[in-house]
């Protein structure tokens, strides 16, 4: 089955759940969402899955844009898997609905949990415990590939129906308040200007002056400026100079960097 997987990632998850699937699934091309829109899918192509980290219980900003333009064929499988640190919430039940406008069906969506990069809520957590994530979460990606492989058709994944309705509620208030988040950031005297937030910065949000990152309020909330900021002088509120970075060990910066390189 020719499939094409679309990827939105910050600090490496969504990215190495792509991969692995792709691999699993054998004939699958990984593409990130930073560098295309869903306009561009192949025509006629088999098989479309999406891959993207949950943001505040629903899908980031680019994923829904992505599935508000995707142009595929109405017959397409359509997959997702959207990647949380154990609040998926009605995050699949979103995007289905949005495919669905779209004469689209999303046969089959599934959480993975991954350790969080969520960082204004503390860090990633004990080592073993994110080891222990990862672990669980290959095993999954193994039995999603033979389901997507089989096609099958299932009710999407989501969290519990209490957790729903008032996370989807947040969501909702939250969505439009995302792109200004960014007034949190702030560097402190360790950044030396290296550039590293502005490349990985999937949406262009970072300007620069005086050698330093301006954010510019059209921020996706990712993080992935201060999670892959070498010298961690990136900082987010009050908390985060005590909190751990964190980054899939499995993706190097060079994966990001050339992915976003080529947007232009
Ligand atoms: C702004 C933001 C909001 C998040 N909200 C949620 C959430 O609602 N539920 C959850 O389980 N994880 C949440 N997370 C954690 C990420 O979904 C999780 O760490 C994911 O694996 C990150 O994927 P990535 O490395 O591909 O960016 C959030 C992370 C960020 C940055």
């Amino acid at each position: 089955m020719k499939t094409e997987l679309y990827y939105y990632t910050g600090t490496g998850n969504s990215l190495w759940t792509a991969r692995l699937l792709a691999q699993a699934l054998g004939s699958a091309a990984v593409r990130p969402m930073s560098r295309t829109d869903g306009s561009t899918v192949t025509a006629g192509i088999e098989a479309v899955g999406l891959v993207f980290p949950v943001h505040i219980w629903g899908p980031p900003r680019r994923v829904i844009a992505f599935a508000n333009v995707l142009n595929a064929d109405p017959e397409t499988y359509c997959f997702a898997v959207a990647v949380n640190a154990g609040q998926v919430a009605a995050t699949l039940v979103q995007l289905k609905k949005i495919l669905h406008a779209r004469n689209l069906t999303l046969a089959s969506g599934f959480g993975i949990v991954m350790p969080s990069n969520y960082i204004p809520w503390g860090g990633p957590g004990p080592e073993e415990e994110q080891r222990r994530r990862i672990a669980a979460a290959r095993e999954k990606i193994g039995r999603i590939a033979a389901r997507v492989g089989n096609r099958e058709s299932r009710p999407v994944e989501r969290g519990p129906f209490w957790q729903n309705l008032v996370l989807t509620a947040l969501n909702r208030l939250a969505f439009p308040r995302v792109p200004a988040m960014d007034k949190g950031f702030r560097v402190d005297e360790k950044c030396n200007g290296c550039g590293v937030c502005k490349t990985v910065c999937p949406c262009g949000n970072i300007a620069w002056e005086a050698e330093r990152p301006v954010w510019q309020h059209r921020c996706e909330q990712c993080l992935a400026c201060i999670q892959w900021c070498p010298q961690e002088a990136i900082q987010y509120g009050r908390k985060t100079p005590g909190y751990a970075r964190y980054r899939h060990p499995e993706i190097r910066l060079r994966d990001l960097t050339r992915e976003r390189d080529l947007q232009g």
